[in-house]
């Protein structure tokens, strides 16, 4: 049996892995390696326990400091554990820092790379999630691409070889757990009828005073209850920037909440305003009209399907009506059981 190293880090990919580690028992022996770059237990254990994901056979506790130490601890550990368990391979999921670095590590000792979530790309060089895609991709060897996109944008930079289509792993996961989620959310508890729900997260977004303030100040334009389970990047740039004392009185600011949660929150809410990759597209499948407070989406399927409206940072909720009118025959393409034809094309492809 092949060794497969597993590396995941933060919240979205202990999500992404989800419906994937269960395919890989298939055919691999799979090492699970957490970078430990999300920490808090809101962020990492209660995913890991609601998901049922085994328990990682490495933690590397590389978490807080500057990206660059951070991906430094990071891809340090990875080496080290690579060169004990020596894998065959390494699957490396999406576009963060821990993407980043297990991939680097894997190319140093040439060690064969997928790459879950390849070919996404944005116009922003320098957009950190930017940088770890592009980088990543220079040095995979396999690539799984989320939608026709993704393949597209590959192929433009002369990348032909071993590229498959295989949708888009956050269906998969949804629709493992869609049996669970409540028509009325149970957490925040106490929420109105109607309730737009929030996610901001993006260094561009919340690390930027003047960007954070104007998406806050837009949210409080909404005539509804805007719930806000908050990432601990932003509660910790609220804080920085002291932007409490200018937070809308109608904006609910709770703990980021579990998954299931997050899923009910979506369904029942009157429209999403996110800049969440992982959001906008649960959003969009759960057939929920989503505001992007970004000024661009990656998700370009989706947008053109008509279920995601790009607002950028400063945007008018008075008076606003956000109808859900997706594609069905786009979406079709891109919502389709995924992690059963990955594990397949690593197996044969590896
Ligand atoms: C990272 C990813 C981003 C992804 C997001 C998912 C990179 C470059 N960015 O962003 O693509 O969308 O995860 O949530 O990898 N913090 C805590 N506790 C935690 C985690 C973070 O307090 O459990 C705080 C720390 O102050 C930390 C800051 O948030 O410095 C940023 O965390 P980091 O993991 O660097 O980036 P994210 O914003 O989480
Ligand atoms: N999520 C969650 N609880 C929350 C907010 C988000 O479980 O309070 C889930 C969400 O359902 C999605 C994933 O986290 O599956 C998205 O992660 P995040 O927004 O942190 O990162 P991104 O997708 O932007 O990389």
């Amino acid at each position: 049996m092949k060794k497969a190293a597993l590396v995941v880090g933060a919240r979205p990919q202990f999500i992404k892995i989800a419906p994937l580690i269960i395919e890989m028992g298939r055919f691999f022996e799979t090492i699970l390696i957490h970078t430990g770059q999300h920490y808090d237990i809101v962020m990492s254990d209660n995913i890991f326990k609601e998901l049922r994901l085994p328990r990682p056979d490495y933690h590397l506790s590389s978490g807080q400091g500057s990206p660059g130490k951070q991906t430094g601890r990071m891809i340090e550990g990875l080496e080290t554990v690579f060169d004990f368990e020596k894998p065959d391979f390494t699957v490396v999921v999406g576009d963060t820092n821990s993407t980043l670095a297990g991939a680097i590590a894997s190319a140093k000792l040439r060690i064969p790379i997928v790459h879950l979530e390849a070919g996404v790309r944005s116009k922003d060089k320098f957009l950190p999630e930017q940088v770890n895609r592009v980088v990543t991709d220079s040095i995979s060897d396999l690539f799984l691409c989320p939608d026709s996109i993704a393949v597209d944008n590959l192929k433009s930079e002369g990348k032909t070889e071993k590229v498959f289509n295989t949708g888009d792993i956050i269906y998969d996961c949804l629709r493992m757990h869609q049996k669970k989620i409540l028509s009325r959310p149970a957490n925040p508890s106490g929420l109105p009828e109607k309730y737009v729900l929030a996610t901001l997260h993006r260094a561009d977004a919340v690390d930027n005073e003047l960007n954070f303030e104007s998406i806050l100040r837009s949210l409080g334009t909404s005539p509804h209850t805007v719930v806000f389970p908050i990432h601990p990047r932003s509660r910790k740039m609220i804080k920085g920037y002291s932007l409490e004392s200018r937070l809308p009185d109608n904006i609910l600011i709770c703990d980021p909440v579990g998954y299931i949660d997050l899923l009910s929150l979506i369904t029942s809410a009157e429209y999403i305003v996110t800049d969440s990759g992982g959001v906008q597209r649960e959003s969009a499948f759960l057939g929920k009209p989503v505001i992007i407070a970004r000024n661009e989406t990656e998700w370009r399927e989706l947008e053109n399907a008509g279920s995601i409206f790009v607002k950028g940072y400063d945007f008018n909720l008075s008076g606003q009506v956000f109808a859900y009118a997706a594609d069905g025959e786009i979406l079709k393409h891109i919502t389709r059981p995924s992690a059963v034809e990955m594990v397949n094309i690593i197996n044969s492809e590896i």
